[in-house]
């Protein structure tokens, strides 16, 4: 069967991109935040992961406000990256993994999740951004993909608690997928930030720093959570944070953090990573 090797966290601010497009990742405001993925780079680099899933939301770009789905998963053989306004992006297309994507998507369904399926979809900076922090900008992604969109900006978004159960149909999916490949888990977005209203610029480093930890050590915790609590919290586009569920639910209860990085503000957003791997499969490589 397909084998979980870990789950990673990571914000998807889009000027992250811009950075890297820019060649600015060594300028002094951005040299400490992209050197804070280097342990997390190597980590991918000897997991060989062969395809990532990718849990993330659309930002108004392959959705739009008169038609959105509250969860969505790509099954198809090839995902564009979306040019967002300010021009190709060069980074390569992403491939699809199709039938593991139909795998999951009927897993989901038999577990009575009814996701939009998607054949064909663009995918913007949610999974352009964690790609390129964790491969960097390679001629041809080394892992074939599997998104999944989560609607975190059209009200009534999901409960934290569901993202939480459907991380766990996830891992059935993974752990009954008939194939050697092995699978790594991203949950994307966040942390505090909030880009309109009253409070705009709202960061909340001390609650970011708080799910960090929280994440490995008590998910139940934050699968709680109401999501007025998580708007309250980090922000309402900081509402993101709930997405990182569906990782830590594909995770065993046990895990162990390999690497975590926080950095604040990354543009206007408090900018966050983490390694996770299961307590049980790191035991058995030592
Ligand atoms: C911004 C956009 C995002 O989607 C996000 O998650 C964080 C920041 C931004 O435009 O600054
Ligand atoms: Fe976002």
């Amino acid at each position: 069967m397909a084998k979980l090797v870990g789950g990673l966290g990571t914000s998807h601010v889009p000027s992250i991109g811009a950075a890297l497009d820019k060649g600015q990742r060594d300028s002094p405001e951005w040299k400490p935040f992209f050197d804070g993925y280097i342990p997390g780079q190597r980590w991918v680099m000897d997991q060989e992961p062969d395809i990532a899933v990718v849990i993330f939301n659309d930002h108004g770009n392959a959705f739009f406000l008169d038609k959105v789905p509250t969860f969505a998963v790509g099954c198809a053989e090839e995902y564009r990256p979306i040019d967002e306004g300010w021009g190709p992006r060069p980074i390569p297309l992403f491939k699809g993994a199709v039938e593991f994507s139909w795998h999951f998507i009927d897993k989901l369904v038999e577990n009575r999740f009814d996701p939009m399926i998607c054949q064909e979809i663009e995918v913007d900076h949610g999974i352009q951004v964690p790609m390129e922090l964790f491969w960097g900008r390679p001629a041809e992604w080394p892992v074939k993909v599997v998104p999944i969109f989560v609607n975190v900006i059209q009200y009534p978004i999901p409960l934290p608690s569901r993202c939480y159960e459907m991380g766990r149909v996830l891992r059935e999916a993974i752990d009954t997928y008939p194939s050697d490949e092995r699978v790594v888990v991203l949950g994307t977005g966040g942390l505090s930030h909030q880009l309109q209203g009253a409070r705009a610029g709202f960061l909340n480093p001390q609650a970011d720093q708080a799910f960090l930890d929280d994440i490995a050590i008590d998910p139940g915790k934050l699968a709680a959570m109401s999501r007025e609590e998580y708007v309250d919290m980090f922000g309402s586009e900081g509402a993101e944070l709930m997405m990182w569920l569906v990782m830590r639910g594909a995770m065993d209860a046990q895990v162990v953090v390999r690497h975590k990085h926080y950095f604040v503000p990354a543009s206007m957003t408090g900018a966050g990573m983490i390694v996770l791997e299961n307590k049980i499969s790191t035991a058995m490589a030592a």
